[in-house]
């Protein structure tokens, strides 16, 4: 069977659920679902990635892993102009560095939910599912770590900022559990849209490899999107006057740089490919395509603050700020 009939179509990937109101029953039987199909669907990095089979073998030179027409930095003159393997190369760089950034959000992810885990009382249902989560991400860092590993380029951490911010978020998993499934619907959004848009749909990285984790990470964030977004709906009408003002003003910031993390070349590459600086401004600042793609990747977690009554006059400038609210 080709790789293509083991896909499944992107309207048949699961969806994530959505929690009506504050319901305890409703809470309930979600958390009895999912758990439940964290037993029934998920995969394991060495044993659901064919690694070592020759069709899935990473070339850097592969014009697979060449940025098409539709991607901001594909799109310019300087990108197309490149020589064929630099311009595949830096496409295997960004997905790699893209790939990286996922598995250093799942490490501060992991680590949050074990924090907040430690404080729920026997018999909570929430502790299940929330093991069955760190179990699935743990895979998914196997197999991301396991995929920069094979292209064999060179990807740096995340800027020092960003490492030194995410020191404290396991912390806040227990402080302010609210604002952290807000930084974690900040990282699971974006993977997840353009996992399912960008690769499923075959619109860039072709790469069979590539693809098969976006499908099996796609299965399992399903889960977690639901999780984290009934969390939400859940908890957050239950915030006093402070927290509730914490929490507006510090999601459009924790977003917005997330998005900007995750969507745009980071140092690393700017340097390496020598990326002149107008042609970083003309993909990624004031181009139209960008924008739009920014504000899709967080659309559903846009949606939910709005209902939440998170994007209010005034803090709603910082969602126009970072480019992140539709206009
Ligand atoms: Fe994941
Ligand atoms: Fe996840």
């Amino acid at each position: 069977m080709s790789l293509e009939a083991t896909l499944p179509r992107t309207p048949d990937l699961p969806a994530e659920e959505d929690l009506g109101a504050a319901d305890e029953r409703a809470w309930r039987d979600l958390l009895a679902r999912i758990s439940r199909q964290s037993v029934t669907k998920h995969f394991e990095a060495y044993v659901d990635v064919p690694w070592d089979d020759p069709a899935y073998a990473i070339d850097p030179s592969d014009p697979r892993f060449e940025l098409p027409l539709t991607d901001s930095l594909g799109a310019t003159a300087w990108y197309r102009a490149l020589p064929q393997p630099q311009r595949a190369r830096l496409g295997l760089h960004m997905i790699a560095t893209f790939i990286k950034n996922g598995t250093q959000f799942e490490n501060v992810l992991k680590r949050g939910l074990l924090e907040y885990g430690a404080e729920l009382a026997d018999g909570d249902p929430e502790f299940r599912y929330l093991y069955h989560e760190v179990i699935e991400e743990a895979q998914h860092s196997l197999m991301f770590q396991e995929f920069v590993t094979r292209t064999g380029l060179p990807v740096d951490p995340l800027p020092g900022y960003a490492r030194w911010f995410a020191r404290g978020l396991p912390r806040l998993a227990r402080r302010f559990p609210e604002l952290f499934f807000v930084f974690v619907l900040g990282g699971e959004d974006p993977i997840d849209h353009l996992q399912r848009v960008e690769v499923l749909r075959g619109r860039r990285w072709a790469h069979p490899l590539v693809q098969r984790i976006s499908q099996i990470h796609v299965i399992e964030e399903a889960r977690h999107l639901s999780f984290a977004r009934a969390y939400l709906r859940r908890n957050v009408g239950r915030l006093g006057w402070f927290k509730r003002h914490m929490i507006r003003l510090r999601a459009p910031i924790i977003l917005g740089n997330m998005a900007r993390l995750m969507l745009e070349p980071s140092a690393q590459i700017v340097r390496e490919y020598r990326l002149p600086r107008a042609v970083f401004n003309e993909a990624y600042r004031g181009n139209p395509i960008h924008a739009r793609l920014r504000q899709d990747c967080l659309a559903k977690t846009r949606a939910l603050c709005t209902e939440l009554g998170l994007v209010t006059w005034p803090y709603d400038a910082l969602w126009r700020g970072f480019g992140i609210l539709r206009s």
